[in-house]
């Protein structure tokens, strides 16, 4: 492993004034997101789509710093033949790989999950090595209800998690961590800060337990917020400060960056929170986005699968990274969403 390498992708991939675009839906979620349109999810509309938004040439090299691939885009060519993990090479993005095979049930854990993807996870890496991603990423996903998550699934979680990034950056892979809490609960933000420290905290313990060189990963987070089905609001400053103190609480400062998902959160919100932590300031690490829906909801409704949509599909998903870029830096507010509406 060379770490100075590892810690210079890493540096890239939060770039001040970037983010990233978290384009690594597996099949059966990119179809969700296609039915929501009414465009049918074959190999071919899925390609489209996707060389849609790499081909954004002012949102992939003003606005996005890294794209994340799933396992069928990293080998797929555009229209006219041309990898597209070479167009967004060209665009000055880094391309990277989601490397985890989703969630299977947790045994004795009733209603609780553990990701799989572990088994033959070095050779995968490197042919991911060879066609270009220099990134990757895994995701854990805790949920919260009653009596959940437990002590269990924690553990198990972060103990996966901590292999997979161990094994990515032997492959010379700067590996994304994200253990996501996810926000479709009935809980207040309390219980949301509450779990997810705990789950940030036992996460780097195992980082550190299985030598995982923190200045060669990005961390992606979810922000604390209240839980959708808890019918409770609060404030953007809240959810800013609540973040900014639980990470202060958790993160090392040796990580290089923290990338947050947005987790079901609309657009706007996800951009006005990024900008109130932006604003707050003063943090050991950059904060940026590494939105999927965030960034792709807007784009997807304007280009519905048609062909004569691509420039509209373009300029959605450019305002968006724009819109995100800016809150990268805390310098967004809301008038800039209604000027271009
Ligand atoms: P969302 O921003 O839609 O939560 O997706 C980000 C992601 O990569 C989840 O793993």
């Amino acid at each position: 492993m060379n770490l100075s390498d590892l810690n210079k992708v890493a540096l890239a991939m939060v770039t001040p004034g970037k983010g990233l675009l978290a384009a690594d839906e597996s099949s059966g979620t990119i179809k969700k997101r296609f039915d929501a349109i009414k465009v049918d999810s074959t190999e071919e509309t899925r390609r489209d789509y996707r060389e849609m938004l790499f081909r954004s040439s002012e949102a992939m090299s003003r606005y996005i710093s890294a794209v994340i691939l799933y396992d069928e885009t990293i080998w797929q060519n555009a229209r006219d033949g041309t990898p597209l993990v070479k167009l967004i090479e060209q665009s000055g993005a880094i391309p990277g790989i989601k490397v985890d095979e989703g969630t299977q049930p947790l045994a004795a854990c009733p209603g609780e999950l553990v990701t799989a993807g572990l088994d033959k996870l070095a050779e995968r890496l490197t042919k991911y090595f060879e066609r270009g991603a220099r990134f990757a990423k895994w995701r854990a996903v805790i949920d919260i209800a009653e009596n959940i998550p437990s002590m269990t699934a924690v553990h198990v979680n972060a103990h996966a998690l901590a292999r997979y990034a161990a094994a990515c950056q032997a492959a010379q892979i700067v590996p994304i961590v994200e253990p996501e809490v996810l926000m479709d609960g009935d809980h207040d933000i309390d219980r949301c800060f509450e779990v997810t420290q705990r789950v940030l905290s036992k996460t780097f313990r195992e980082l550190f337990v299985q030598r995982v060189a923190l200045e060669g990963m990005i961390l992606k987070p979810n922000m604390v917020v209240p839980g959708k089905k808890s019918g409770k609001q609060v404030s953007v400053e809240e959810v800013a400060e609540k973040t900014i103190k639980l990470l202060k609480r958790c993160v090392p400062a040796a990580v290089p960056g923290i990338a947050f998902l947005s987790g079901g959160q609309s657009d706007e919100e996800a951009t006005a929170h990024l900008n109130a932590m932006n604003r707050i300031g003063g943090l050991p690490w950059p904060l940026t986005f590494s939105y999927g829906r965030a960034l792709q909801a807007a784009p997807q409704k304007a280009w519905a699968g048609r062909p004569e949509n691509v420039a509209a599909g373009q300029r959605a998903f450019t305002h968006r990274a724009r819109m995100n870029a800016l809150a990268s830096r805390g310098e967004w507010a809301n008038e800039l969403e209604k000027k271009a509406a």
